[in-house]
């Protein structure tokens, strides 16, 4: 796992639209998973300015999204879907049959998680997935106590992870579950990149860092994955001690 700290979101932002940049420019079809909440959101809008600077081309990318509520109506502002089409998939002109995003109003759970570890699969796995941390250590919707070996699964959210969600949403949402990508395709991903900005997350960042490699902790499998890229701002890398 390799650690970089930055000044600022901004540098933060800025060095991780370049790592995705530079995963598209050397593989034209790479296969990308992003994750939604607030620390990516000065990524995607970096990467947008600098894909039109430079004139990338996402046109035979594949992306899945890391995760979704379930029963939110997808249009819905706050949802995974609504939030990556309209900051990232749109504005990069990456198309529908570009994009394979989890179902959060689907009757049927395990069909769904079928139907997303299959596609997974068939495009020979991911290449970059960009992830934040909540502040109980998940990954997506990796609760504490996750199994490392999941696929893609349903997961009742903590009670942390509810009320920052309720963030998300212009109005009150009820949510209670999510669906999301599971620990064992994260660690399968070739490059995770985990993103973590401001002082809120200094001491989750340094237990998954620095701590034991638990389930308790769920991003600290990080720690095992060689793939592994921690982009930081100082903040957030406050209490590491190594
Ligand atoms: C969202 C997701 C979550 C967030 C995490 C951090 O798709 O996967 O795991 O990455 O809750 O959220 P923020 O970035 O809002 O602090």
């Amino acid at each position: 796992m390799q650690r970089q700290i930055f000044d600022d979101y901004e540098s933060l932002s800025s060095a991780a639209a370049d790592l995705v940049l530079e995963t598209v420019r050397q593989n034209p079809g790479a296969v990308l998973c992003f994750a939604t909440g607030n620390t990516p959101v000065g990524t995607y809008r970096q990467l947008i300015e600098k894909a039109r600077a430079r004139q990338a081309d996402f046109s035979q990318c594949f992306c899945f999204g890391l995760d979704e509520w379930v029963g939110v109506p997808p249009e819905k502002s706050g949802t995974c879907h609504q939030i990556l089409h309209e900051q990232l998939f749109k504005p990069l002109g990456i198309r529908g049959t570009q994009v394979h995003l989890f179902d959060g109003m689907t009757d049927d759970i395990s069909a769904e998680c079928r139907r997303m570890n299959e596609m997974i699969r068939q495009k020979g796995g991911i290449d970059l997935m960009l992830v934040g941390i909540g502040l109980n250590g998940h990954i997506g919707f990796n609760e504490p106590g996750c199994s490392p070996e999941l696929e893609a699964h349903d997961q009742e959210l903590h009670e942390s992870t509810l009320a920052s969600g309720q963030h998300y949403f212009n109005e009150p949402t009820p949510i209670a579950k999510g669906l999301t990508l599971g620990l064992a395709q994260v660690r399968a991903a070739r490059t995770v990149l985990l993103l973590a900005n401001g002082a809120g997350k200094a001491s989750i960042i340094q237990k998954a860092l620095e701590g034991p490699v638990t389930p308790e902790v769920p991003a600290s499998h990080l720690q095992q994955h060689e793939g592994a890229v921690v982009m930081m701002d100082k903040a957030a890398a406050a209490q590491l001690t190594q």
